[in-house]
């Protein structure tokens, strides 16, 4: 799938099959994640691979809207040190992981970290050093539904030359 397609053909998917995710594949996306744009390249990120059903229900329980990362086939955590740009930076690796898992096949969603109040609880359930900060969680697994969501059009958000 070619970078414009991922892009354009990816949904948030809530509902998986149960079946795992080859390790590989779940290597790569972390690795386009690891690629991701960050300021002054800094790259203040660390990705928890999280897979057993133990731990996929721990943090599941501990979110307010991610509970369906318990069915999951694997989360991803993206944690960082607490930069100045740490939420910019952790949520462009989380984007890049989005589109690579679509475009391998395996659907996401991206569950929130930062400003939830369960995001010190998640850290710590994961092992994760104190001053960490949760960015997000990424619920991955092959998909058992296709939702679509309705975006603006385009015509809505494209300004050219001036707003
Ligand atoms: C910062 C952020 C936090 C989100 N948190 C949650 C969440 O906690 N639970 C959830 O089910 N979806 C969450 N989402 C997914 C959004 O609901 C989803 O992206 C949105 O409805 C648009 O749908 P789409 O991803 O299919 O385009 C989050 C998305 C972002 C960007």
């Amino acid at each position: 799938m070619d970078a414009i397609t991922a892009l354009k053909t990816r949904h948030s998917v809530r509902a998986f099959e149960n079946r795992p995710i080859p390790r590989e594949i779940l290597e790569d996306i972390v690795d386009c994640g690891r690629l991701a744009a960050s300021a002054i390249n800094i790259q203040p990120w660390e990705f928890v691979v999280v897979t057993t059903p133990e731990m996929l229900g721990q943090v599941a329980g501990a979110t307010d809207h991610g509970k369906f990362i318990a069915q999951a086939a694997a989360c991803i955590a993206v944690v960082t040190q607490s930069t100045k740009y740490y939420l910019e930076d952790g949520s462009a690796a989380t984007e890049n992981m989005l589109v690579a898992a679509h475009a391998h096949g395996v659907g996401t969603c991206w569950v929130a970290g930062d400003k939830k109040t369960y995001a010190p609880e998640v850290c710590r359930i994961l092992g994760a050093p104190e001053e960490y900060r949760l960015v997000s969680l990424i619920a991955l697994g092959y998909p058992a539904e296709d939702p679509q969501k309705t975006k603006r059009p385009l015509s809505d958000v494209l300004h050219w030359g001036k707003y």
